[in-house]
């Protein structure tokens, strides 16, 4: 008799939490699991880029990389449009580093590019120049 009970409040309990599936309540597993961790690490680190290029570049190299910002038209040569694959594909990112940290003076370009060693953080030119390869 006693295991009887038993059977039967098992019994009831399968059948409720079957009740509870079948009506459909609360389904918390996710449909779309997390998107691949390398590649949410690297849009995190343009989209840093990003907020740090509009504070300190876009004002010569323009807000869309185009070589166009406002102080532009007053600068000969021309600041580089981030947008010219032709250019940008044979930069590495060693050498872009070189520029933006160093400045033009010191790396054979004009001295219209400035040094931004002092500035930013070796992580935060690497966020920049993770932004500017996103240019097209
Ligand atoms: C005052 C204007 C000015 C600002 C601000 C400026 N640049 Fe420049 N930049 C220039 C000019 C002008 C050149 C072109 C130098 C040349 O061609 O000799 C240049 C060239 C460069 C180059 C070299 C591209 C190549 O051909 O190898 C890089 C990279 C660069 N800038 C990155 C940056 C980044 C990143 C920032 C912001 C942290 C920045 N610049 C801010 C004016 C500026």
């Amino acid at each position: 008799m006693k295991d009887l009970l038993y059977v039967l409040c098992f019994l009831g309990g399968f059948l409720f939490l079957q009740g509870t599936e079948v009506l459909g309540v609360e389904h918390t597993e996710k449909k779309n699991p997390a998107p691949v961790q390398i590649h949410e690490v690297s849009f995190t680190k343009e989209r840093k880029g990003k907020a740090l290029y509009l504070h300190y570049c876009a004002v010569c190299h323009g807000p869309t990389g185009g070589g166009d910002g406002l102080n532009a038209y007053n600068l000969d040569p021309k600041p580089r449009n981030f947008t010219d694959v032709s250019i940008m594909s044979k930069r590495s990112d060693e050498d872009l580093y070189r520029v933006i940290t160093q400045g033009g003076a010191a790396t054979g370009k004009s001295s219209l590019m400035p040094p931004w060693g002092r500035v930013l953080k070796e992580k935060e030119v690497r966020e920049i120049i993770s932004y500017l390869r996103a240019f097209k």
